[in-house]
């Protein structure tokens, strides 16, 4: 029907029914990426999960190939977890000369570390985690004889991540012990006997129930050091309220993961971004991962009705200083250049602050639009100067963003769209930019219902659901005291990577 067109998306992962959430078992086998996503075929908060699956060549053409790991009665539900190559079969759950990864000479495959929720099928109920080999490349997977491979007897410990630690040569598993608040870390030479190795705790905004943490190298721009950091998902309870994502820089040694003083932030300012997951084994050694495009407050509420969920673009993760010293995080969305199809408008120009000027672009309402902005301020009166990109359509719906000087913030409002409302679907956002710095750079992804904002080349990211009633065909760039030297004002139609459907 015509919502469930206009909201899907051209270059994101979306389902092509059911509703999905968190993204489970990134990785990259060789040969192409895997992304597993939690899969409730009933659209609905019952009692039925599952895991589903998708393959690409490059995170953006997305192939759907079902299930790979099912709902069942006897198990419950499968809840998220991580998948790792298992080259070496470390984990002896393959028999001799069974598939191996097609890319590798290897004698093993990928192998899968999921939560068992039982809390479908049983009174006291459990969370597990289970242990599941596949013999046809990820496809679908078979459950180890003796699961599970860690048992807590606790209701709520779950979503393991787990990695390869080269140092210590071993895996590390990641786990959230939701209601108490803690970060778990388990050791293994063979990914079923695991071993405690320490518990991170307490730290950051507490909320309800943490979830979901991935623990994750990344380097300092610039600089040859690295550093980890711990991104821990919390739900409900977040500053913008419902789920966002925490984030931790600090150190790991193998055993315990130690954040550094005051180095803790959100990953997001607005508050559709949950359940990051980061690629195992990404070529060259790349840091780059998806996050579900959602917020657990109204995701069951929202339009369409036929499909829910998307994924956010794959983005690529490292640190960088800011002004203070402090490493912070960084996410750029990966190869989005190669996807360029057509250049709407590409030009330099001075807005003069004592001037209205406005600048307007016809957009294509098949494609997802990408706008690219890079300005320095010359001249201000505060408090009033500001600059406004706005999307607009005919029927008076308009989406806005912009730069406010005086406060040195970037806004993005969605309350002039009129497909969804919800309390809880608030509809202002901002994010601080540097406070001493002239000029500001953001690029804005907009395609289907999902909207994407990443400020001074990362340094600041907004991930926002919109649902318009009808398609912003219309782009208008304006300012109100505030002299500008655009550096750069650049829009493009990209190229959609997702079947039609
Ligand atoms: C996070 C989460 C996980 C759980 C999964 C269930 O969004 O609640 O903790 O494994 O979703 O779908």
């Amino acid at each position: 029907d015509f919502y469930e067109k206009l909201y899907r998306p051209h270059i994101h992962f979306s389902p092509s029914f059911g509703f999905v959430n968190d993204p489970c078992g990134l990785v990259y086998d060789g040969k192409q990426y895997h992304l597993y996503y939690q899969f409730r075929p009933m659209h609905n908060l019952t009692n039925e999960v599952d895991w589903g699956h998708a393959v690409s060549p490059d995170m953006y053409q997305w192939e759907d190939r079902g299930h790979a790991i099912v709902n069942s009665d006897e198990k419950g539900m499968a809840f998220t977890g991580s998948v790792v190559v298992d080259g070496q079969n470390t984990s002896a759950l393959f028999p001799p000369g069974k598939a191996p990864l097609p890319a590798n000479q290897m004698k093993g495959g990928l192998v899968a570390l999921y939560t068992r929720d039982d809390r479908s099928i049983r009174k006291n109920h459990k969370s597990t985690i289970h242990a599941a080999w596949s013999g046809d490349g990820g496809n679908h997977y078979e459950d180890f004889a003796h699961n599970p491979v860690l048992d807590l007897n606790d209701p709520d410990t779950r979503d393991p991540q787990v990695f390869w630690h080269a140092p210590s040569q071993k895996w590390v598993l990641a786990l959230a012990s939701a209601y108490t608040h803690e970060i778990l870390f388990y050791g293994s030479r063979n990914l079923i006997k695991w071993e405690h190795l320490s518990t991170f705790a307490p730290a950051g905004y507490q909320g309800v129930e943490f979830e979901c943490p991935n623990l994750v190298e990344l380097e300092i721009e610039g600089e040859k050091t690295k550093k980890w950091v711990l991104f821990i998902s919390l739900n409900p309870g977040s500053p913008q309220g419902g789920s966002s994502i925490q984030y931790f820089v600090g150190s790991f040694d193998g055993k315990k993961f130690v954040a550094d003083n005051s180095v803790m932030d959100f990953t997001d300012f607005a508050k559709d971004s949950y359940a990051l997951q980061i690629f195992n084994d990404a070529p060259d050694g790349v840091k780059c991962g998806v996050s579900w495009f959602g917020n657990w407050q109204y995701c069951f509420f929202q339009p369409p009705k036929n499909w829910s969920g998307a994924m956010t673009l794959p983005r690529q993760f490292h640190l960088r200083r800011n002004e203070i010293g402090l490493p912070m995080l960084i996410q750029r969305p990966v190869g989005i250049d190669a996807l360029v199809a057509k250049t709407l408008t590409s030009s330099q120009f001075v807005m003069e602050y004592e001037r209205k000027v406005e600048k307007t672009v016809a957009l294509p309402t098949n494609a997802a639009i990408d706008v690219r902005l890079e300005a320095q301020v010359t001249h201000s009166v505060e408090p009033n100067g500001w600059l406004d990109i706005e999307f607009s359509n005919k029927d008076g719906e308009v989406l806005s963003l912009g730069y406010q000087r005086q406060t040195k913030s970037f806004w993005i409002d969605r309350s002039g769209l009129k497909g969804f409302s919800n309390h809880t679907f608030s509809t202002h956002f901002a994010a601080s930019l540097p406070r001493d710095s002239k000029s500001f750079q953001a690029q804005i992804i907009l395609d289907g219902c999902t909207l994407e904002v990443y400020l001074n080349d990362g340094a600041g990211v907004g991930t926002c659901l919109v649902f318009p009633k009808a398609a912003l065909d219309t782009l208008t760039l304006r300012s109100s005291q505030l002299g500008l030297d655009v550096k750069k004002f650049e829009v493009n139609a990209l190229k959609t990577t997702v079947k039609e459907r």
